[in-house]
């Protein structure tokens, strides 16, 4: 049996790392904390930092497209913030995938892309995309790190874990999420699922899920939720439909833990970023068939669900795998961690800045197409070759009124000169015009975040929703692009000059 220190217990056992002299920069992470509750991590997985107080090995891997080589992203110190500025210095002037997160916990339990499983990712051989490197930055006690921004299609695993909960045996988990970041498909998870890529039963998977599908279970108000991923039902409570008592969350940062041993599980959440954990359930496994006794087969999912479902999206910071069923009082310890943290939200735009209000036009600068703007015909996104002498109509064509982004405040959306409340949007990854319908969906994909240009020159305009994708040219018309990718519109040839544009004053 694994002993169960009190609440006291655990924070002593913090303070007295903190306060060793020999220890003084390796402050307990939350895995010493779930070791010394005797529940240890078996998997450790951050883009953010170190999850371990002694820690200094590799946190995460990233590819960069300008030569397809990759380097490894350490703390800055042991148990530290992940040395971002290394990820910057690398990824100058191109685009950056994050290819492995690494786990800390020294058995191995490694994510990276997965494979295709009952559903295909978008890769050509059906694997999912891996995230872009830079789609989610955060500071952690005022220090820049990235999360891992998962765009539907998105997804990481292994399924070949060593030391996980096989069967009914007890583990626990957590993950920090971004609370606003998430949607109603299936499903953005991160915990233990099957072993190959498929469904194979109920009570074969438990995974922490965020999001808003109500296709399963719900909890309280309209969502988003913490709910477990069971396989076969997102499970909010006892009851597989409903659990008022778990509640729609608000924060920007979130703490999500699930935990499941021998016929008890629960939900417990809080704000990421301050107060302690709350618990939503706590208690017998769902009547339906097949949950008691669970069938867990002890592979590792990120971003998707257990057969591969690629539709859900969301962003992950940080999360941790148990063996043994965790006590309270060490998850109340492991948030009192997070909270120490300090995740707080950071710019997501670079280079010239965007004046909300402010009329633009968007110059190519790709050699010999370089009088060429963007610009609309009806709903079709083209270029236009434009000058002070075009026709009112044209100018207006290529010119757009920025405004705040209206799926994240961050960024910026683009309105139509021409067209009041119609914005450009991407729509299966080809830019239109559209009317503003309202939707969340309609919102996101009108939603761009500026960055410097990728060929030096301007700005590049990457999409909220799929930060591996930016606005791009190519045949005259436009998209949301990835540098190399199965479309011909994601041709790496001339991907920096065709995704980076002269943004200037509107022609009207
Ligand atoms: C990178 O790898 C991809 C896939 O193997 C390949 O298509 C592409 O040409 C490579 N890019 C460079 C710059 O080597």
């Amino acid at each position: 049996m694994s002993s169960r220190p009190s609440f006291d217990g655990a924070r002593a056992l913090a303070v007295a790392f903190l306060s060793s002299a020999s220890l003084v920069a390796a402050a307990a992470g939350p895995c010493d904390l779930y070791a010394s509750g005797g529940t240890p991590c078996i998997a450790a997985h951050s883009t953010t930092r170190a999850l371990y107080g002694a820690f200094t090995g590799s946190l995460y891997q990233v590819k960069r497209g300008s030569d397809n080589t990759t380097t490894n992203i350490a703390p800055l110190a042991a148990g530290g913030v992940a040395n971002a500025g290394s990820q910057d210095q690398f990824c100058a002037s191109t685009t950056c995938l994050i290819t492995i997160i690494y786990d800390q916990s020294g058995r191995g339990n490694h994510l990276t892309q997965a494979p295709k499983g009952a559903f295909s990712g978008p890769e050509s051989n059906g694997a999912d995309n891996l995230a872009s490197a830079i789609g989610a930055p955060v500071t952690l006690n005022g220090q820049k790190a990235y999360g891992v921004f998962v765009s539907p299609g998105t997804g990481y695993r292994n399924n070949a874990v060593k030391g996980s909960a096989t069967g009914d045996a007890p583990e626990g988990m957590y993950a920090v999420l971004d609370g606003t970041h998430y949607n109603g498909a299936c499903c953005f998870d991160y915990g233990n699922a099957e072993t190959n890529n498929l469904d194979t039963g109920n009570g074969h998977m438990e995974a922490i899920y965020y999001g808003d599908s109500t296709t399963w279970g719900s909890g309280a108000g309209s969502g988003p939720w913490i709910m477990a991923d069971l396989e076969n039902g997102l499970f909010s409570g006892a009851n597989p439909k409903n659990n008022a008592g778990d509640p729609s969350i608000t924060s920007r940062f979130v703490t999500a833990v699930i935990k499941g041993g021998p016929n008890k599980w629960a939900i417990r959440g809080a704000n990421g970023a301050s107060g302690s954990l709350s618990t939503y359930y706590n208690g017998a496994r769902p009547t339906v068939a097949g949950y008691n006794p669970m069938s867990k087969e002890g592979a590792i999912i990120l971003g998707i669900g257990g057969d591969n479902s690629v539709g859900g999206q969301g962003t992950f910071y940080e999360g941790v795998m148990t063996t043994g069923y965790p006590s309270d009082a060490t998850e109340n310890a492991v948030q009192d961690n997070i909270v120490a943290a300090k995740y707080a939200t950071t710019s997501l735009t670079s280079g010239s800045a965007l004046s909300v209000g402010s009329s633009i036009s968007l110059r190519l600068t790709t050699p010999n197409f370089d009088t060429r703007y963007l610009a609309h015909t009806a709903a079709a996104v083209n270029t236009q070759v434009v000058t002070s002498s075009s026709s009112t109509a044209l100018k207006q064509q290529a010119s757009w009124t920025v405004r705040a982004g209206l799926g994240n405040g961050g960024c910026f959306s683009f309105e139509s000169k021409d067209t009041a409340g119609s914005f450009l949007r991407h729509n299966n990854f080809e830019l239109k015009v559209n009317a503003n319908d309202g939707s969340k969906g309609f919102k996101e994909d009108a939603t761009f975040c500026p960055q410097m240009g990728l060929n030096g020159q301007g700005s590049s305009i990457r999409a909220w929703g799929y930060p591996t994708r930016f606005i791009r040219h190519y045949i005259n018309a436009g998209y949301i692009a990835s540098n190399g990718g199965v479309h011909a519109f994601d041709a790496a040839s001339s991907f920096n000059n065709d995704a980076s544009f002269v943004v200037g004053t509107g022609f009207a």
